[in-house]
């Protein structure tokens, strides 16, 4: 039986962080039970905010890949890839512009939110507008059937779907619609109680040393409105215990939530647990980690023969793409 094909991809910004890690990578790695799946890294998009600063952009991709593996990710079972490894992005990416109305970049929910919230860039360039249309091709090169992202990212995926629509009518049916496939965002917020983020520098990363995961744990912001050890707390308003429901057994929840509602349990204490059982849930996935780091071989062959297999498709669709625009 023929699976039917799933793509996605992210941005080689850094390392991957708990957010990251619930609100993508276990989804990722749940769909290539039952999907072909296609996960690349969009080096190419990092450089739409990055274009000053490319220095550190391969360190991420390797570090990246590494990761994707570290949690289960199978090179056996999906491609993984690295987009500016495959040419034929750029010449999609070139055709789909000439295609694309400029009104339909402009109104993108997510470029007007960037332009507005990174002041400190100058996202006034013609690739920035154009994000949306690189990840059309990202995604309609590889013919995929559905796209896992998280909500941020939907209005993408319905621009993609957009430009396929128009190129099919322009051109004869090459390209299947694509379905955004919505990936529920995790209540895990950053230590400092907002979205973790990279950026807002309150993630914890799935490569953290047991110290370095206790130390940023006995940080994390409680239920605020516990000021003393005394006063009983409301475990629903509070971070570390949304934490608690990932890692901790059912019995152990309950007990911290009766007892964190009486004040029995003490703020540090739960914590303490909760780094204990983080760190667990964590150990293999540093493990393979280290694994990785220390067969840097294996890491290259795995995107050598993860790209030539994404290649392979990419030569097939542009064979058809320039057979249908007679270019
Ligand atoms: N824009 C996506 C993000 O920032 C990354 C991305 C690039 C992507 N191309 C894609 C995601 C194609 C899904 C499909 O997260
Ligand atoms: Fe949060 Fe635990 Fe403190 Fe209750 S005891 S407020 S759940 S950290």
């Amino acid at each position: 039986m023929v699976r039917k094909r799933i793509l996605s991809g992210m941005r080689p910004t850094g390392n991957i962080h708990l957010g990251n890690l619930h609100g993508a990578l276990m989804n990722w790695k749940e769909l290539q039970e039952e999907y072909d799946c296609f996960f690349f890294v969009a080096d190419w998009h990092a450089m739409t905010s990055d274009y000053d600063a490319t220095d550190h952009i391969k360190d991420h991709i390797r570090g990246m890949v590494i990761d994707w593996l570290s949690v289960g990710l199978s090179p056996e079972r999906s491609t993984i890839f690295v987009q500016s490894h495959i040419k034929e992005h750029a010449e999609l990416f070139l055709i789909l512009s000439m295609i694309t109305p400029l009104a339909w970049l402009e109104r993108n929910p997510t470029y007007k939110e960037q332009i507005a919230q990174l002041k400190n860039k100058d996202l006034s360039t013609f690739g920035f507008l154009g994000y949306p249309v690189l990840q059309a091709a990202d995604i309609i090169m590889y013919k995929a059937h559905g796209v896992p992202v998280g909500v941020d990212q939907a209005p993408h995926v319905e621009l993609t779907r957009e430009i396929a629509r128009r190129f099919n009518h322009f051109y004869g049916p090459i390209f299947p619609i694509p379905q955004t496939i919505l990936t529920p965002t995790p209540r895990l917020l950053g230590i400092d109680g907002r979205k973790m983020s990279k950026s807002y520098n309150n993630a914890i990363y799935i490569s953290e040393t047991p110290d370095q995961i206790r130390a940023k744990v006995s940080q994390m912001v409680t239920d605020t409105k516990r000021a003393r050890r005394s006063d009983p707390g409301e475990p629903n308003d509070c971070n570390v215990y949304s934490f608690h429901n990932l890692y901790t057994d059912k019995e152990a929840i309950s007990r911290i939530e009766q007892e964190c509602r009486k004040a029995e349990i003490g703020c540090v204490d739960c914590k303490e647990l909760l780094a204990e059982n983080l760190t667990r849930y964590l150990a293999p996935i540093y493990d393979k980690q280290n694994y990785y780091k220390n067969h840097p071989n294996l890491v290259t062959e795995i995107i050598l023969e993860g790209c030539e297999k994404a290649r392979s498709v990419a030569q097939h669709t542009m064979e058809e793409v320039r057979a249908a625009i007679k270019i």
